[in-house]
């Protein structure tokens, strides 16, 4: 159970709630960052609560509305559902953006399996679970708006980043089917791809150096480009042009020869116990 000094409140109910998951770094805090500059209440959480608290204390100074934040493990299935019920306690959810994820790359047979079955459990897992909880009550107030952050990585099979692919595959077809279902109940739900982007990702998924270099896009100009297309109902948005070229590729590229192709652009960047 979450300790009061892990969580803030909401004190009163308010208009425009967005949960934002993953808030403490990256792409989540700059989603929390633009959403509280126009105008939404925000319900935060991530593992590093001080960061939490210091976003909460800058954007209630700068912008005046309400943060809630606690420290939730969104592995933890118990702990992520007190999360929401806590944050929709007295205002239903305008937006969520299921953004907490991580990645890896590693030949599978040498991976750590605890690290890549987390993975799939909360890029997945944990994101199918806070879809369902949201569009439930969505759903029944007939508004609202889900995204969910996919990747590049979803439209093609990548080899050494197999599992992540996976994953983000995942989450791209899921909203795009939750997308047409959503959309009878005047709810819409946008699958946000980003290429390369500044942030912990590369430190956390212990990215090679060498890709650490590749051009990246800023975590506010991939934002900014994805609640743009989500006022514009687009059930997809790539950031980039470049990634949207990459996007196209994948489409038309067979798996198996997609998988073959990042195999040898990856193949020198992972380490091999052989
Ligand atoms: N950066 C890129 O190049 C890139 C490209 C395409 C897609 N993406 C996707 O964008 C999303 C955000 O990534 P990012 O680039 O912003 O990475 P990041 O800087 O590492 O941020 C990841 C966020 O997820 C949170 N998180 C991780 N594990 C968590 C857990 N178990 N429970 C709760 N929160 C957790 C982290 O907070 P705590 O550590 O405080 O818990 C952090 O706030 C991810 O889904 C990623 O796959 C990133």
């Amino acid at each position: 159970m979450n300790s009061p000094e892990n969580q803030s409140t909401l004190t009163k109910s308010v208009q425009n709630l967005a949960i934002v998951t993953g808030a403490s770094a990256g792409i989540g805090l700059v989603y929390a960052q633009e959403l509280a500059r126009q105008g939404y209440s925000l319900a935060l959480c991530a593992r590093r609560v001080d960061n939490l608290e210091k976003l909460k204390e800058e954007l209630e100074s700068l912008y005046g509305v309400q943060v809630y934040t606690e420290k939730v493990d969104l592995l933890d299935k118990a702990a992520r559902r007190r999360f929401y019920q806590r944050a929709t306690k007295d205002s239903k959810p305008q937006l969520l953006v299921n953004n907490a994820g991580f990645g890896s790359v590693s030949k599978f047979a040498e991976t750590n399996i605890e690290r890549e079955l987390d993975m799939v459990s909360l890029n997945c897992q944990a994101l199918l679970d806070l879809s369902h909880m949201t569009f439930a009550d969505m759903r029944e107030q007939r508004s609202g708006s889900i995204i969910n952050v996919a990747s590049i990585a979803a439209h093609q099979p990548i080899t050494y980043m197999t599992t992540y692919a996976a994953t983000k595959a995942f989450v791209h077809s899921f909203s795009q089917a939750l997308a047409a279902e959503a959309q009878d109940f005047n709810v819409h739900v946008m699958s946000h791809c980003p290429g390369p982007t500044e942030s912990e990702f590369h430190l956390v998924s212990g990215l090679p150096e060498k890709m650490n270099h590749l051009p990246s896009m800023t975590a506010l100009e991939v934002v900014r480009q994805a609640l743009q297309a989500q006022k514009g109902q687009n059930w997809v948005c790539i950031n980039g042009l470049k990634n949207k070229f990459l996007a196209l590729t994948g489409k038309v590229t067979p798996g198996p020869i997609a998988a073959r192709i990042t195999k040898r652009v990856l193949a020198e960047n992972v380490n091999s116990k052989k």
